[in-house]
């Protein structure tokens, strides 16, 4: 069995920081030792395999992403990402954990749509994956094949008030899904936006010529996101599921949710890093020589950007110290602008909706702790540990304690991060393009640990395809 020390660093957990060396023993933490001290009368560091020197550095829990689309059919296209390259540009970001959605969709079986998603990630993970399951059409069969997923190890399913015709789901519909939920105790997973309202104040945009990527964000107004998040909640109260809101993005969507858990009930949710950083004003303004205005559609993603102006950006943030919100994920979903995004020029509308980012969390959520906006702690609680904890990992994931996958991040605070597609610039997903072009973060992802074994180091990658597992998930550890 490799052992591995990692010495001189500040051990970071989401309740505090302390200076300790880690040792890993092949794939788990064997222990947090104090600094330089020796094992059972051996110096540790000198029988050690490995030593990795993390002075001045912090070691972290790796990241789990609990919201990305590889592969995902949408919108006319593929989400551009392999289960193969997405993962891999996780892992360069420091995210050792990703949850994937399987699809079903109306008229398939539950059964198949899972079994379509192990079929594309098996044996090409570079990191540990799981899956929540998608489920597009709900209907009897689908109802019934639902309450054997825990078995399988998926404990939360995604429904959608959006997107009709392709994976919406009417009231109805969420009312029989969520008494699944209540019953097994899977979280349901809410895409909020009223679909059919924002369908129709597209068509109108359209027929007006409002034909840009900024009037996406125009038809997606934030009071369909709050209003939807409100009937999800209402729903979920009637029916007594746990409710958990994807990509939120409304100020007035926290409002509902924080109104809901001040009432007890147990409903959490997430935003994103488009949400925090990238605003409808930036979309509107983006213009470049190849795309002209067209240029927006790099931020076309639903729920939408929102307007800087109108306050959702120190909202979110806000939401993110409060616990209003309770993590940050991805919703990683990238298209390249050739042959993707462009299938929409000229109706917003085609524009497949969706931004990459799997590579980029863990840097631009540590930005906010030189900002100021979120502490040291708050940091790695909100990318790893309440991740792990919510979705069923916790002890094996999103925490550095003996017994737990040696899944570490050495982040280096000093060191710098250049994110983009241009100028000598590159990341490692499968993009022609860079949503994040010109984000600089004071930090650094140094060398990154999966299972124990060292998949990234100062830039290199050194895993291969396949290193990473199906996780197999338990309930969240948020519900009584
Ligand atoms: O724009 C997005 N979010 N695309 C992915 C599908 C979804 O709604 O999560
Ligand atoms: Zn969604
Ligand atoms: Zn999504």
């Amino acid at each position: 069995m490799t052992t591995t020390l990692i010495t001189g660093g500040t051990v970071v957990s989401a309740t505090g920081r302390a200076a300790a060396d880690v040792l890993i023993g092949g794939e788990r933490i064997v222990a947090l030792l104090e600094p330089g001290s020796e094992l059972l009368g051996t110096d540790v560091a000198a029988s050690a395999d490995r030593v990795i020197d993390a002075t001045g550095k912090y070691v972290i829990p790796g990241g789990i992403d609990a919201h990305t689309h590889m592969q995902l059919p949408f919108g006319g296209t593929e989400a551009s990402d392999t289960f193969e390259t997405g993962t891999r540009a996780a892992a360069h970001g420091g995210t050792t954990s990703i949850i994937d959605f399987a699809v079903q969709r109306y008229g398939e079986r539950v059964q198949d749509g899972l079994a379509a998603w192990h079929e594309k990630a098996a044996g090409n993970c570079a990191i540990d994956y799981g899956f929540h399951q998608i489920v597009g059409g709900v209907d009897d069969d689908a109802l019934a094949a639902m309450r054997a997923l825990p078995d399988e190890g998926i404990s939360s399913f995604k429904l959608f008030m959006a997107y009709p015709g392709v994976f919406y789901s009417d009231d109805a519909q969420v009312l029989k899904a969520m008494q699944v939920s209540r019953d097994t105790g899977m979280l349901t997973m809410m895409h909020a936006e009223n679909g059919p309202a924002i369908d129709v104040l597209a068509e109108q945009l359209v027929a007006a010529g409002k034909t840009d990527p900024y009037f996406h964000g125009i038809a997606r107004a934030w009071e369909m996101e709050e209003e939807a998040t409100h009937r999800a909640i209402m729903l979920a109260k009637l029916t007594g599921a746990p409710l958990y809101v994807v990509h939120v993005s409304a100020k007035q969507a926290v409002e509902q949710l924080a109104w809901a858990r001040d009432k007890g009930q147990n409903v959490f949710g997430e935003t994103c890093p488009q949400y925090l950083y990238l605003s409808l004003e930036d979309q509107l303004a983006a213009s470049s020589d190849q795309w002209g205005a067209f240029e927006g559609a790099k931020w076309v993603c639903s729920t939408p950007l929102r307007s800087r102006e109108e306050g959702h950006q120190q909202a979110m943030w806000q939401a993110l110290r409060t616990n209003d919100l309770q993590m940050v994920s991805t919703d990683h979903c990238p298209f390249c602008m050739k042959d993707q995004k462009e299938l929409g020029l000229g109706d917003f509308r085609k524009i497949p909706n969706g931004i990459g980012g799997v590579e980029h969390r863990m840097d631009l959520m540590y930005q906010g702790v030189v900002t100021g906006e979120i502490t040291l702690e708050r940091w790695v609680e909100l990318t790893s540990t309440t991740p792990a904890r919510m979705f069923g990992l916790y002890g094996r994931k999103g925490v550095i304690q003996p017994g737990a996958d040696a899944d570490v991040v050495v982040y280096d605070p000093n060191g710098r991060t250049s994110i983009g597609y241009g100028e000598g610039r590159t990341h490692h997903m499968n993009m022609d393009h860079s949503a994040w072009e010109g984000f600089e973060i004071d930090g650094h992802v140094d060398t990154v640990l999966s299972r124990g074994k060292v998949v990234v180091d100062g830039g290199e990658y050194l895993g291969a395809k396949g290193d990473g597992r199906f996780l197999k998930r338990g309930l969240s550890q948020y519900l009584s």
